[in-house]
């Protein structure tokens, strides 16, 4: 392909994203293939000649998105969403036309400096505290490994990462809630599943501090080393708040590393409103959000914050003499920063973002997403055939059908079956979570396109899957 021809391609193409985003609530929003389908379609072997473009499309429209899940959809209800929006797309764009590997400043300086700076508007709009340095990586789960890396070296004084394990058994402790990416990082760590402690929950399903404090006084007891606490701003199964305040006292009695995770609910703290997410924030050593999630910028960038710079730093950093620049030490080199090497210019797209938005405008958007979980939870509350399994929170409802004299077990049937139904049916996605051994569906008002016509379309639809089922 020559440049001619990819002026004309890519026009095209810019135009297929538009149609698709415009056209796209007429797609089932779950994808209804089967395993294979997608598979069997596609050639054994790569064409020896190239083919020509307008065919490749038309496989792209007939055999691929039938596969697809659409994720831009306003009916995308399920797990978390994992957001874009035009300006975003358009960085994203840009950024592949560019394809700079950014691993230090000069392999691109502008995007070391673009990256340090949109670190430093996420802060100020968020209202973080101003000791924390940022930098982009590419998923919550590695940015949490990379804490838990981080905190496994200070608490042995770098010794792991010198000569490799000793006898230490170090422990990691969260909640029971706590998302999986915590025990992934434990074995990835060389700490491993079972020195990650999980603490009891509350009511509300939030982590007791309490609990907490005794467990590391038992393990203390019995020898272990205490390594680290990962709290969550925001649980995957029912958007629990750990309380971070009392726990950060508990890490400064030990002297743990205090890791937060809020990989979602993160992006609510650009809501001045919502001061009370951020409580106790200043006693971590650690902080984890998704722009990729809930703020307009797609698929893959993770906001992470670290109080302690020169740990981070000193657990990551290696330098052989390919790498080495003059520049070193007058200027961040994210090499150093985390796990990868090379990286992708992913600051472009939080520019675009929040330049072409504003935060006035992203801040609408949250609060009309909050109002929607608001207007959802009044109608659980208002209808007898429901119930809240935990309290709403934010944009998020975590609630059952009841029926009259059907057992427990006999609820979570009739739950999974109305979510099926409504998954099967195309206009929607939701999905589920158990609470206490309790069926519960999950339902998450947090997509950029979401409107109050689409709030009240789901509901209807909540509604009607029951009418059936009764
Ligand atoms: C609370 C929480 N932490 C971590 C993750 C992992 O996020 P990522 O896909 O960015 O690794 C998720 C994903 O939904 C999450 O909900």
């Amino acid at each position: 392909m020559d440049s001619k021809e990819f002026r004309k391609q890519a026009h095209k193409a810019v135009d297929w994203v538009a149609d698709y985003l415009e056209n796209i609530e007429k797609y089932p929003v779950k994808s209804q293939v089967k395993p294979k389908d997608v598979y069997d379609q596609i050639p054994s072997s790569p064409p020896s000649a190239g083919e020509p473009f307008d065919q490749l499309m038309k496989d792209l429209d007939e055999k691929i998105m039938p596969g697809i899940t659409h994720w831009q959809h306003p009916h995308y209800h399920a797990y978390f969403p994992a957001n874009n929006s035009y300006p975003s797309i358009i960085a994203e764009i840009l950024t592949a036309g560019i394809g700079a590997q950014c691993m230090v400043w000069e392999t691109s300086p502008a995007a070391a400096e673009l990256e340090e700076r949109m670190m430093e508007w996420l802060k100020e709009i968020m209202e973080l505290p101003k000791n924390w340095h940022g930098v982009i990586q590419d998923t919550a789960s590695t940015a949490s490994l990379v804490a838990i890396l981080t905190a496994r070296e200070r608490v042995t004084d770098f010794k792991i990462n010198e000569q490799g394990f000793s006898t230490d058994r170090l422990r990691i402790y969260c909640s029971t809630e706590t998302h999986s990416s915590v025990e992934k990082g434990a074995k990835i760590a060389g700490i491993g599943r079972e020195n990650v402690v999980k603490i009891p929950v509350d009511s509300a399903k939030a982590m007791i501090p309490e609990m907490l404090d005794e467990q590391i006084q038992q393990d203390i007891a019995n020898g272990y080393l205490p390594c680290c606490v990962i709290s969550a701003l925001g649980t995957t199964g029912t958007l629990a708040f750990d309380p971070t305040k009392a726990i950060g006292e508990v890490c400064q009695k030990y002297n743990l590393w205090l890791h937060v995770d809020a990989a979602y609910a993160g992006s609510a703290m650009i809501l001045p409103e919502l001061k009370w997410l951020k409580e106790g924030l200043e006693l971590a050593d650690s902080f984890v959000f998704n722009p990729h999630k809930w703020l307009f910028t797609n698929f893959d960038c993770t906001a992470y914050y670290v109080k302690d710079k020169e740990v981070l730093l000193k657990t990551f950093e290696i330098l052989p003499e390919y790498l080495k620049t003059k520049t070193r030490g007058q200027v961040n080199d994210y090499r150093d920063w985390g796990v990868q090497l090379g990286r992708r210019f992913r600051a472009l797209k939080l520019w675009f973002v929040m330049r072409t938005f504003g935060v006035d405008q992203m801040r609408q958007v949250l609060r009309n997403h909050l109002k929607y979980g608001q207007w959802v939870a009044q109608q659980i509350d208002e209808n007898d055939s429901f119930e809240h399994l935990t309290p709403p929170k934010l944009n998020m409802v975590v609630f059952r059908r009841l029926e009259e004299g059907l057992s427990d077990s006999e609820l979570n049937d009739l739950n999974q079956k109305m979510l099926e139904a409504i998954n099967a049916s195309g206009k929607a996605f939701l999905t589920h979570t158990k609470v206490d051994g309790k069926y519960a569906i999950r339902l998450v008002l947090g997509q950029t396109y979401l409107e109050e016509r689409h709030v009240e379309a789901v509901w209807k639809m909540v509604l009607s899957a029951n009418l059936k089922k009764s």
